[in-house]
């Protein structure tokens, strides 16, 4: 699936993000090797504390829909650059590779693509 695509889909996922608190709202596509692809938003809660990223409901979805074995990941948000958190990062070292490929978007600045061994070095595995 192409970085094209796939941000296009987080765009219109973007009214399902759920974020009265921050008003930072989130979308994430997330591509498995055979090409599927799965959604996320965050999702947060007056408790602040439970709110969930865009990235984490991705990777759950995937996962409950069956899917392993992941090659991509779109992060889109038109109120800022969304680079993920350091949760998110190890969520995804759970199921990826240093060489997975995360695109993080916004509007009106040029996308910008990252390995997740980059972004997580010395990554925690037991
Ligand atoms: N957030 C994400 O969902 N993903 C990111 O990459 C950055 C932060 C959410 C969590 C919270 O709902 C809001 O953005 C502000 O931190």
């Amino acid at each position: 699936m192409t970085t094209e695509y796939m941000l296009n889909e987080a765009r219109s996922l973007i009214r399902s993000s759920y974020a009265p608190y921050s008003s930072f709202r989130v979308a994430a596509v997330l591509e498995d090797t055979e090409g599927q692809l799965f959604a996320g938003v965050n999702v947060e809660n007056s408790s602040y504390g439970m709110t969930m990223c865009a990235e984490r409901s991705a990777v759950f979805s995937a996962v409950a829909s069956g899917s392993r074995a992941f090659r991509s990941m779109v992060i889109y948000s038109p109120d800022g650059p969304p680079i993920p958190c350091g949760a998110c990062r190890q969520v995804l070292w759970e199921f990826c590779d240093e060489e997975f490929s995360i695109t993080v978007a916004s509007d009106g600045i040029p996308s910008r693509e990252y390995r997740l061994g980059d972004l997580l070095p010395e990554a925690f595995q037991l």
